[in-house]
């Protein structure tokens, strides 16, 4: 039998155990030591609350000194975008000057990261770039080039590992989808 959870009306099934996203995250942080290893003290910018979870995996293997720091924005209710960021955190770091690398739990539309880049570059940053657990290649509509992904997946919807259904299912360790039977 496959391993199912419930949240609130909906029902998902196991989709990536932790074993395969941890060699994902493993692969993904070589590239990130391999490209930063010449540059100044980069600022990781976690987007909460999605992204704790991978922040915290992807920075144990992180290998330069960095800063952490996170932000909060949000634009989903239940399974679909609503298409309205709003920023609701600020950002109290000095960015002017510095290489960024934006940490997200998932890129669906790219509204999110699309706006959220837009506020960081009035800041002037030297660099920005944003590493990403998921990417959805099939509904991205925007121009940027997600340089760091850990994986593609369908147009499914996904929970677990930092990634909600109306604010359940951070914790679970595993990814599940959207069981639609
Ligand atoms: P975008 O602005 O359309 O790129 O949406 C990005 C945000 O939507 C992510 O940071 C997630 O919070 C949320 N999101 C998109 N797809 C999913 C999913 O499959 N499961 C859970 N949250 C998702
Ligand atoms: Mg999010």
């Amino acid at each position: 039998m496959q391993k199912k959870v419930t949240l609130n009306d909906k029902t998902f099934k196991l989709m990536i155990p932790y074993e395969s996203i941890d060699q994902k995250i493993t692969a993904l942080a070589q590239q990130i030591n391999h490209d930063y290893r010449d540059k100044q003290t980069p600022i990781f910018l976690g987007v909460l609350s999605g992204s704790f979870m991978f922040m915290a995996d992807l920075m144990k293997q992180i290998d330069f000194n960095c800063e952490i720091t996170f932000i909060k924005i949000a634009s989903y209710v239940g399974t679909s975008s609503v298409g309205k960021v709003t920023e609701l955190i600020g950002l109290n770091n000095v960015i002017e000057g510095r290489d960024i690398i934006i940490v997200e739990d998932i890129v669906d539309t790219g509204e999110s990261i699309n706006h959220l880049m837009k506020s960081l570059v009035g800041h002037k940053p030297a660099s920005i770039e944003v590493a990403t657990l998921f990417l959805k290649p099939g509904s991205y509509k925007k121009n940027h080039p997600i340089k760091y992904r850990a994986m593609d997946i369908g147009n499914e919807f996904i929970v677990g590992f930092g990634l909600d259904y109306n604010q359940l299912g951070r914790n679970l360790k595993d990814i599940y989808v959207l069981d639609e039977q």
